[in-house]
């Protein structure tokens, strides 16, 4: 009996089942499932109400994109949307906290409201409740855990506040092939360049850093220099396919000394240097730019792959994880592949629209730890700086397979 075979202190007796709806025979999985635990002496101790999994309403809302998504334990992703504030930002250039937050409270209600009606539930269908509450912009992250944390209470059902950055790095496991335990992840984001080696959901060894600016922040200074629109990393990215990535050659940071830390500050050094000697009246000319851009793509990726093959024999782990923003380039996850599969390991990552923010990694992640028996209490809170391995352990697969009273 499946149940039975995922629990490990208790023997699990199934004594019926009821529909939950417009679910039921669409997946054929989601039906609430009666439950009653008993102990190994047979003596019933606990009586719970299990579902098709448990089901969570995932809310992302730490920066500049508006993400919701209703992840089931059992059945995986059953719906998310997506609302990205690049046109709020653009004329200014990156990102404006105020704006930022004031957009998510505009959007925030309708994503949740067709999320519901995709997945095909309504709110009391759902076992709890996930928001990002750090790191990020406080007045963004707000929004988030203000109508998460209240959604619960009104509910009457558990919430737990996601760090974001264990969204990027859980964000693989929403695909069809996840990678198994261990593995090392890159995370790669606006605000982030980690080296992780991941044991177990909760179970992070933090392997390097970066000193300065995260490899996100450097694609979008560098894009910014160059006069390219907000979000500066697809932009030059996008730029460096007409480049030539071997006209200049750009620096490859900390590659000369041993460590897995990461700097990217010299780097948009060089990129300024290099655009104040091209430019002719302050102008330069296209092909110069993407080169430029090509030279600069070329050295983050290179660095990153130099890096990672480095934590891969480290650690013994051949399995590498790419997660968060810059994970969407397309160089780089061509270049990991290979360093990977080089080494005889594998490289996974999101598909391109989970490498960026997104509800469904908070959803997802919300979902494990929620169904471990963890929760946020009653108190909004928010985190702006929260280091990874602070986070409590989730101890055991077995852990998703369990659900939450009902
Ligand atoms: O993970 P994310 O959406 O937000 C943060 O948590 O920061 O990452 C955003 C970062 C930005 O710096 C953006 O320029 C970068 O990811 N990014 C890229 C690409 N797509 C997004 N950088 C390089 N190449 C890309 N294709
Ligand atoms: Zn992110």
């Amino acid at each position: 009996m499946f149940f039975a075979a995922e629990c490990k202190a208790l023997t699990v007796c199934l004594v019926g089942f009821r529909s939950t709806g417009p679910y039921y025979g669409r997946l054929g999985c989601c039906c609430k499932i009666f439950l009653v635990a008993v102990d190994q002496n047979q003596e019933q101790v606990n009586e719970r109400v299990e579902g098709c999994g448990v089901i969570v309403l995932g809310l992302e809302t730490s920066c500049d994109e508006t993400g919701i998504a209703v992840y089931d334990t059992r059945c995986g992703l059953l719906a998310h949307r997506l609302y990205s504030q690049i046109a709020v930002h653009a004329e200014y250039g990156g990102v404006v906290p105020e704006l930022a937050s004031r957009d998510h409270v505009r959007k925030v209600m309708p994503l949740i409201h067709e999320a519901l009606a995709e997945s095909g539930l309504v709110v009391n269908d759902l076992d709890g409740i996930a928001y990002t509450s750090g790191p990020g912009l406080v007045g963004a992250l707000l929004v988030g855990a203000c109508f998460g944390r209240s959604l619960a209470w009104a509910l009457g059902k558990p919430a737990i506040g996601v760090h974001h950055m264990e969204g990027h790095l859980l964000a693989p496991m929403l695909e069809d092939n996840p990678p198994e335990f261990p593995f090392i992840a890159l995370l790669v984001s606006g605000g982030h360049t980690q080296l992780v080696q991941v044991d177990g959901i909760g179970q992070y060894q933090l392997l390097g850093d970066s000193l300065d600016d995260a490899a996100g922040e450097a694609f979008d200074k560098a894009a910014k220099m160059m006069g390219l629109p907000y979000p500066g990393g697809p932009a030059l990215s996008q730029l460096a396919l007409v480049g030539d990535d071997k006209r200049f050659t750009f620096p490859r940071p900390m590659t000369d000394r041993p460590g897995l830390d990461f700097s990217f500050s010299g780097l948009k050094t060089f990129t300024r240097t290099k655009i104040l000697a091209m430019a002719v009246d302050g102008v330069l000319a296209e092909q110069d730019k993407a080169d430029i851009a090509a030279g600069f793509q070329a050295a983050v990726v290179d660095t990153l792959s130099l890096k990672c093959k480095r934590a891969m024999k480290q650690t013994g782990i051949k399995r590498l994880i790419i997660a968060g923003g810059v994970g969407a380039n397309t160089r780089l996850r061509q270049q990991l592949r290979d360093t990977a599969e080089a080494m005889g390991g594998a490289v996974y990552y999101p598909r391109l629209e989970f490498c960026t923010d997104n509800g469904a990694m908070i959803a997802y992640a919300g979902a494990q730890r929620l169904a471990a028996g963890q929760s946020s209490d009653l108190a909004v809170t928010v985190v702006p700086r929260w280091p990874l391995v602070d986070l409590p352990a989730v101890a055991g697969v077995t852990a998703m397979e369990i659900a939450i009273d009902g």
